[in-house]
């Protein structure tokens, strides 16, 4: 595995609001020279986020933003970023909705990734309403970020089998998995050097 130097490479921030999964295994990709993004910021809505601890660990700068006052926060999150110079934002497990105003700021550099296929079961409690529809299949979805929530254009999306014996937290473990896998392939996808 070829380590890059990440000078040339897309600098990437990318939120969250959780346990950071999916942050862990971006900043593991980002470390490919096959990459084409480096992980320079996490920034979250909260403070006890798990994710924060890969900042860390990887030692990339984080930033806590405080959405009570959500314009507020917005804006000094856009005026970090500009300082940094960052030119993709990476959801990850982000658990506020970024504003019209906010997103436009970023047009067409917000990637998000969501648990289903969309554009079934958009928003929360994915897997629960995946099991309870009686689906086949469910599975997880990376997509640009448009003003309309989990609605912006699909890079790829990968399908998993939804057992006779699932539940929600069976389910959400597998899909998470294949999570790991297509962000990196996706972000592969769209900026490939
Ligand atoms: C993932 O299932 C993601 O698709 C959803 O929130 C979860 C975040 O998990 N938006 P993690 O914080 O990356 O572990």
């Amino acid at each position: 595995m070829a380590l890059s130097t990440g000078s040339n490479k897309i600098k990437t921030a990318v939120f969250i609001s959780g346990s950071g999964s999916n942050l862990n295994s971006l900043i593991k990709f980002s470390k490919l020279k096959k990459s084409p993004i480096s992980i320079d910021i996490i920034i979250t809505n909260n403070p006890k986020s798990k994710g924060l601890k890969f900042g860390k660990v990887f030692k990339i700068k984080k930033k806590i933003f405080n959405f009570k006052k959500k314009n507020l926060a917005e804006k000094q999150i856009l005026f970090e970023l500009k300082r940094k110079k960052i030119n993709l934002i990476c959801l990850a497990g982000f658990m506020k909705i970024l504003s019209k105003t906010f997103i436009k700021n970023f047009s067409g550099k917000i990637l998000n990734i969501h648990p289903s296929l969309l554009p079934k079961f958009k928003g929360l409690n994915t897997h629960e309403r995946a099991i309870k529809n009686k689906e086949k299949y469910s599975g997880c979805t990376v997509h640009f970020v448009s003003s309309k929530l989990d609605s912006g254009k699909i890079i790829l999306q990968k399908k998993v089998i939804i057992n006779k014996s699932e539940t929600p937290k069976t389910l959400g473990k597998k899909i998470l998995i294949q999570e790991h896998k297509l962000y990196p392939r996706a972000i592969l996808k769209v900026f490939s050097l």
